[in-house]
């Protein structure tokens, strides 16, 4: 059979990132701009700074992604591009490039959700088994889904309020971390110990999770400590919450595995970077015998070359978009089923 090249185009935030995908599955050139430095100045994403970065950058990102392959333009067998859910600003502007260059060079266009973008990461230079068990842990998700087949999801259980990747940027400001909060919470813990008693979010037997009240808990700890002069220790309390958090993850991920027979664990979105939770996924999944698939590092993050590991699906099934595709700041992959 013929190889198939997607080019995969990213810009749902603050990364301006583009990839030359084969198969779905080989990544033949990747490249990720990232803002994070401008944006750490201001302890947040700025939309407007994130939609303007992108123009600036995305000609350059293009030019630098092709350079580096040995693909043309006319090898590409389509180009596909997340359209939601994310920033708006920051999506058009993926949006439009993308479908500009669908128009100039006549190829298909293929429209990607991101969260489905970081559960396929998981199909880089892997082949993904099902059923399968997704816990997607990022910036805007905590899902807990099962998937029977490619582009099939049921959503077990969500977060009712904060997603983990928020709780923890949240944390991390209260403790003077600078943005993005969850790598250098991450960092601290490394060197602290679980001594600060904290409360256990949701602790049902749902597959639901909730981070809000922890989050609230160690903010006004911060708060009362150091109203009343006294030192956190931030090792610690980093430590103590990443403990909590992890835990709690890892026990709806048990309750899910004891209820239903899946071949595959797999952790998706930005917190699958965070090393603790590696640590624990890969206990869980040795007591249960499933195997295990973790994302690289850099596929971790919000990136492109899952983009293109996401879109390979939609192109063999030929799901292809067309001009009218517009940009969404929300999206869900699927309707959430009662449990
Ligand atoms: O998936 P992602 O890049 O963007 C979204 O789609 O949301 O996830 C970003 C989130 C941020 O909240 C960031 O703080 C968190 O992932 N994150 C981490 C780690 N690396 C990134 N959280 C905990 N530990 C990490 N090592
Ligand atoms: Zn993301």
């Amino acid at each position: 059979m013929k190889d198939v090249y997607l080019l995969a185009i990213e810009s749902s935030c603050d990364e301006t990132s583009m990839a030359i995908v084969k198969n779905g599955r080989t990544i033949e050139s990747f490249t990720v701009l990232t803002q994070m430095d401008t944006h750490a100045n201001f302890g947040g994403v700025v939309p407007e700074i994130a939609s303007r970065m992108h123009t600036e950058n995305i000609t350059m990102v293009f030019e630098e992604t092709l350079k580096k392959s040995n693909i043309k333009m006319e090898d590409v067998d389509a180009i596909a591009v997340t359209y939601a859910p994310g920033l708006l600003g920051s999506l058009l502007v993926g949006v439009e490039f993308a479908k500009t260059l669908c128009l100039v060079y006549k190829k298909p266009l293929i429209a990607v959700n991101h969260t489905i973008g970081h559960i396929y990461a998981n199909a880089i230079e892997h082949t993904l088994e099902f059923p399968l068990l997704a816990l997607v842990v990022s910036g805007g998700h905590t899902d807990l889904i099962l998937m029977k087949k490619d582009y099939d999801f049921e959503i077990l259980g969500s977060t009712l309020d904060d997603a983990v990747g928020e709780c923890y940027d949240k944390v991390a400001r209260v403790l003077g971390l600078k943005y993005p909060g969850g790598p250098n919470v991450d960092k601290l813990a490394m060197d602290g110990n679980d001594t600060y008693p904290l409360p256990k979010p949701v602790n049902d037997q749902s597959y639901n999770f909730s981070f809000s009240g922890l989050k609230s808990y160690i903010i006004n700890l911060v708060h009362n400590e150091t109203q009343r002069g006294n030192e956190i220790r931030k090792n610690d309390l980093a430590k103590s919450f990443q403990v909590t958090v992890v835990d709690e993850l890892i026990r709806k991920v048990e309750l899910a595995l004891q209820h239903n027979d899946v071949k595959e664990l797999i952790i998706a979105g930005g917190v699958s970077a965070n090393r603790h939770l590696r640590e624990e996924i890969k206990k869980v999944a040795d007591k249960y015998q499933v195997h295990l698939s973790i994302p690289k590092i850099e596929y971790c993050t919000d990136n492109a070359a899952m983009i293109g590991a996401a879109a390979y699906p939609l192109y063999k099934q030929k799901k292809f978009a067309d001009f009218t595709l517009n940009a969404s700041s929300s999206g869900s992959i699927v309707q959430k089923k009662d449990n």
